[in-house]
């Protein structure tokens, strides 16, 4: 069963509706596997169900609401019953200079990448099955790109955690893993406010500064967080940069 290795396998992917966790998702039911991937836009929502057909269930639920995160455990519970596959992958990111970070926006940027992924992954973690793997979407350890301090302090908590969680979990035999991303050619770039300008510099600045020249594709992303979760089976508490280099080699 070549064409289907995940046959059996039952997933989850935490924002999935689109980008880097759409690519996942539809990498899943491709090899054959369950799935339910959630986000928060309804639209959104029923675009990345029509995508993904029957072996997916899309849902509508916040992680920076904590009644939407009860109501999640029980829809998983209902439709896959476990989990062999936990994808945290949600994130927002706002570009601010330190001088210009309110209050607002720090709250806004933690309450969903640190805190909302926190208790989601609290809420799904005892219907993880033993021998099944959790991943986080951090970003690329070479974090020092200007205007993205506090994006950045989210993943570093991420990181955090995540890893403590490893420790906390590795005897039930599931392991959790970090996957840092690069720049990646999704829709939004990872920062859904973004103007079409600050898009376009952002996608130049990319190209420049990895040293393969270019950017990744959700895809590649996909089949890395795969590996980590569903293939990994020696691997747990570590981060995989998936990033052309960039934390890793100097650019030519
Ligand atoms: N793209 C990059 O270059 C890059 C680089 C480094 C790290 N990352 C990280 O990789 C991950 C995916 O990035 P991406 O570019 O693929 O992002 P994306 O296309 O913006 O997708 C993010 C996903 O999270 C969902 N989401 C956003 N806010 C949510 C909330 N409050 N509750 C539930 N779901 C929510 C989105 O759904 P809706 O918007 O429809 O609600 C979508 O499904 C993020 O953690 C990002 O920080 C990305």
């Amino acid at each position: 069963m070549a064409g289907h290795p995940y046959d059996g396998k039952r997933a989850v992917v935490v924002g999935g509706t689109h980008g880097i966790g759409l690519a996942i998702a539809e990498r899943l039911v491709q090899g054959g596997a369950r799935v339910v991937v959630t986000g928060r836009n309804p639209d959104n929502v029923r675009e990345a169900a029509g995508l993904l057909g029957p072996n997916a269930t899309a849902v509508v639920s916040d992680v920076a609401n904590s009644a939407d995160i009860q109501a999640l455990g029980d829809q998983v519970r209902d439709s896959l019953q476990t989990i062999d596959a936990l994808f945290s992958n949600v994130g927002v990111a706002e570009f601010e200079p330190i001088d210009q970070v309110s209050e607002a926006s720090w709250d806004r940027q933690f309450a969903v990448n640190a805190k909302g992924a926190f208790f989601t992954a609290q809420r799904l973690i005892p219907l993880v099955a033993a021998g099944g793997g959790i991943v986080f979407t951090t970003v690329t350890a070479a974090t020092a790109s200007p205007a993205m301090g506090v994006y950045n302090a989210t993943k570093a908590a991420v990181r955090a955690f995540a890893h403590t969680m490893a420790a906390e979990l590795v005897g039930q035999n599931i392991r959790v893993n970090t996957l840092a991303p690069g720049f990646i050619d999704t829709p939004t770039l990872g920062v859904a406010g973004a103007t079409a300008a600050e898009r376009a510099e952002l996608h130049q600045v990319g190209d420049a500064v990895t040293p393969m020249k270019r950017h990744g594709t959700p895809a590649e992303v996909a089949e890395a967080a795969l590996f980590l979760a569903l293939h990994a089976t020696f691997t747990t508490g570590t981060e995989l940069q998936v990033d052309g280099g960039i934390s890793g080699i100097e650019s030519p």
